[in-house]
């Protein structure tokens, strides 16, 4: 590893001398926080291997998509954007394209890159990210195309570096994979075995983390209430959120994604006691009919997951609740589609992820009978017209609060404005001299749209 960085690094060194300028990179990352903080990590490598980063695709020397395969408009994405750099890459020729994560786990895509895409150099997976040195290398040294997939992983590199995209908060992997095999899902085809990461080695990452000024922390697993199961430490998702609670200097802690089925009365108790635990909790149901949920294999009931609503709201009145809905599941029918509204009219989701269902080759709700098309979109836009009166009122109950919301930069679109989150995760735009970046502060809520709140801060 170290003498494949060297060596790259010292071909974009002699580049440099050349050129006048160091050689960038562009990642563009597709999909889950997952895939972001991946991103973040061969960021780090490549930082590491002494390239820059470019602002745009257009002008960087190597671009590299990290792709996603949850859903087939994701996958249409990345071949719009090859399609695209194919001119670009034309116009210069030492320009080096990369595709590597979720995508390139699934043997079809690959093929259809090999066939379709030969001006793609280099081409890996989710499992053999680490080993992007030694691959880049050899793209460099060769003049055909680099391709390495690994079919699974079962160790898990602790030492990879990471170049953070805030200093303020960050992501960490408590676990890697998916067992679930939810009927619809191509996560575990694709992201391999249910991993958990050491409780020592996460714990010394967030503490490390807080030292360098990080505020916010968001945990990341597929699914962090089986956080621990396999590891024999005897610790679970519960245990390290009180552990993780202790570590001075942070101030938020989020974690995403919740499966129902084990979300447990000890996280409960342990959401009670941590009052770094925001309030909010992303619970994705999926579909409100048992009927739908039995044949997506979520392992419970309609009911089971209002119940957990119940209790979760009891915590505090400030208790919000977001989830991921999946409209025309393979055999949905009006009745169970009336299941789903119902749960969205009971729970009242602060916010929700709503799909419509995208067939995924491999997986067994592929081979089942499809809905058509046109009753799956009517039902989609019958969800939205659902959800949102929903999401707006909770907005609105919000205006007139002092609320406190982590800075995170200024606003895009009116530079005069600051943009943050608050601990609800509500996006609040506000007016304020003294915000800096990175704080957390007193933000009085003025007004609110159905997906943003606006405000004043306080100082
Ligand atoms: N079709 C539509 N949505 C899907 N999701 C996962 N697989 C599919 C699919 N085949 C959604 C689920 C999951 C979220 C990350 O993506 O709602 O929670
Ligand atoms: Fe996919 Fe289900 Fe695993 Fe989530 S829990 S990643 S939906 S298989």
């Amino acid at each position: 590893m170290e003498n494949a960085t060297q060596t790259v690094r010292a071909y974009n060194e002699s580049w440099l001398s050349l050129n006048g300028r160091q050689p960038t990179v562009f990642i563009s990352t597709f999909g889950c926080q997952a895939n972001v903080h991946d991103s973040e990590k061969i960021s780090g490598l490549l930082h590491e291997m002494g390239y820059a980063q470019a602002t745009s695709e257009t002008q960087a020397g190597l671009v590299i998509y990290n792709t996603c395969c949850v859903r087939e408009n994701a996958e249409n994405k990345l071949f719009g954007h090859l399609g695209e750099l194919k001119r670009a890459k034309e116009r210069n020729r030492e320009l080096r394209i990369a595709v590597c994560g979720c995508m390139m786990q699934t043997d079809a895509a690959v093929e259809k890159l090999l066939r379709s895409y030969p001006y793609v150099d280099l081409i890996f997976g989710t499992h053999n990210l680490h080993a992007l040195p030694e691959l880049l290398l050899a793209s460099i040294e060769s003049c055909g195309q680099v391709v390495d997939i690994w079919d699974s992983s079962d160790d898990i590199r602790e030492d990879l570096p990471v170049k953070r995209e805030h200093s303020f908060k960050a992501s960490v992997n408590i676990m890697y994979g998916c067992d679930n095999y939810c009927s619809y899902c191509i996560v575990p085809y694709v992201r391999g075995r249910e991993r958990s990461r050491k409780s020592a080695d996460i714990v010394r990452e967030c503490e490390k983390l807080s030292s360098d000024g990080v505020r916010e922390l968001l945990l990341l697993g597929q699914n962090v209430n089986s956080y621990g199961a396999g590891l024999g430490e005897g610790v679970n998702f519960a245990r390290l959120l009180r552990r993780l609670n202790k570590i001075d200097g942070l101030e938020r802690i989020r974690f995403m994604t919740s499966h129902p089925k084990d979300l447990s009365d000890e996280l409960i108790e342990a959401i009670v006691d941590c009052r770094k635990i925001c309030r909010h909790v992303h619970l994705p149901i999926q579909s409100g009919s048992d009927a739908i949920l039995e044949k997506m294999n979520r392992r419970y009931i309609k009911e089971d997951y209002l119940e957990l609503v119940r209790k979760l709201m009891a915590i505090s009145p400030d208790m919000r609740i977001t989830t991921d809905i999946i409209v025309g599941f393979p055999g949905e029918t009006e009745a169970d589609f009336e299941h789903t509204l119902d749960v969205v009219r009971r729970a009242r989701f602060s916010n929700a992820f709503t799909f419509k269902y995208s067939k995924r080759t491999g997986t067994p709700a592929a081979a089942m009978e499809q809905v058509p098309d046109d009753i799956v979109s009517e039902r989609f836009t019958r969800l939205l017209g659902a959800l949102n009166p929903i999401v707006y009122e909770i907005s609105l109950s919000n205006v007139g609060k002092v609320v406190s919301v982590l800075v995170e930069e200024r606003n895009p679109v009116d530079p005069a404005l600051f943009t943050g989150r608050a601990e609800d995760n509500s996006i609040v735009h506000f007016s304020g001299n003294s915000a800096k970046i990175g704080d957390i502060i007193d933000v009085k809520i003025t007004g609110c749209k159905t997906f943003y709140l606006t405000g004043e801060a306080m100082t």
